[in-house]
C-alpha cells in the first residue's frame, strides 16, 4: 500500500514512521510511505504557508495553494487519483472498521493541517474524507495522521507476522480483548489463571471469550449494542451480571 503524508513537519513524521513495526514494514517494501514538505510548494519568497483569517479572529489559517500544489505533485501523474484524507477534529471518528477498509485501498493521501485550520476551499476542492482521532483538539494534524497511518499500516498484508494478531485483539470483533499473561507463573503473589496452563484449547477459548465479554460489559458497555453476540454469549453475560449483582448486595 502507498501512503503520502503532506505536512509542515516531515522530519518528525519520518522519525516516527521509521520506528518499530511500521519502520520494518517500510524497509521490507510492504508499505510505501512518503512524507512531503508542504512549505516547499509555497510561491512566496519567505516560504509562507499561512495568513490571517478573512473576517478577523485569532490565529492564522493555512493557505490553499501550497497544500494544493503539494497534493498535485503527488497525485497528478496518477490514475485513478488516490483517496484524499484531511485530519481534523471535525472529521468522522476513526474506528477499527474504517482503518480496515482504508488498509484495503491501494493509495491514500493524508493531509495534516496546522494553526487554526486550512482554507475551506482547499477541502472542498480535493478532500474526500475528514477523519478525527477523538473529541479533543491537537496543535496540528501530524499526531493524528501518524495514529491513522499506524492503525492502517499494521492491518496491511504481511505487516504483522500472524493474521490472528489482530483478529483477536480489542475492537476487531466488536469486543475488548481478553487479558494476557506471560512468564513468570507467579509475580507479586499473583498467579496466572489455571486454565491457561492446562493446554486444553477448547477450555482456553471459552475462558477467553468469557473474559472478553466481561471486560466489554465492565469497561465499554456501549460496544455490546453493536457486537455480534451468540445465544451463548448473551446467556453468559446475563449470568455474569447476576453474579455481579449478587456480590454487590
Ligand atoms: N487535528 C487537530 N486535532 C485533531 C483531532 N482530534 N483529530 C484529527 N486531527 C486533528
Amino acid at each position: 500500500m502507498r501512503i503520502d503524508l503532506l505536512t509542515l513537519f516531515p522530519e518528525m513524521c519520518e522519525s516516527v514512521l521509521s520506528t518499530s513495526i511500521i519502520g520494518r514494514a517500510r524497509k521490507a517494501g510492504l508499505l510505501d510511505i512518503r512524507c512531503h514538505q508542504i512549505r516547499e510548494h509555497s510561491q512566496s519568497r519567505q516560504k509562507r504557508v499561512d495568513d490571517a483569517p478573512y473576517g478577523g479572529g485569532m490565529g492564522m489559517v493555512m493557505q490553499a495553494e501550497p497544500i494544493y500544489q503539494c497534493a498535485m505533485q503527488v497525485c497528478e501523474p496518477l490514475k485513478p487519483t488516490p483517496h484524499m484524507i484531511y485530519m481534523s477534529p471535525q472529521g468522522k471518528p476513526l474506528t477499527q472498521k474504517r482503518a480496515l477498509e482504508l488498509s484495503k485501498m491501494e493509495h491514500i493521501v493524508v493531509i495534516c493541517g496546522h494553526y487554526e485550520g486550512v482554507d475551506e476551499r482547499l477541502l472542498e476542492e480535493i478532500v474526500d474524507e475528514e477523519i478525527s482521532i477523538g473529541d479533543y483538539v491537537l496543535t496540528g494534524g501530524e499526531l493524528a495522521g501518524l495514529v491513522l497511518i499506524d492503525a492502517i499500516g499494521r492491518l496491511c498484508d504481511g505487516v504483522l507476522s500472524d493474521q490472528s494478531c489482530f483478529e483477536e485483539e480489542s475492537h476487531f470483533n466488536g469486543l475488548l480483548e481478553y487479558p494476557q499473561y506471560t512468564r513468570p507463573p507467579v509475580w507479586h503473589d499473583k498467579t496466572v489463571p489455571q486454565v491457561l496452563v492446562t493446554g486444553h484449547h477448547k477450555n482456553i477459548e471459552t475462558w477467553r471469550r468469557h473474559k472478553s465479554l466481561e471486560r466489554t460489559l465492565d469497561k465499554r458497555p456501549d460496544m455490546l449494542k453493536h457486537a455480534p453476540l451468540t445465544k451463548e454469549d448473551l446467556a453468559y453475560l446475563e449470568e455474569y451480571q447476576n453474579q455481579k449483582q449478587g456480590s454487590e448486595t
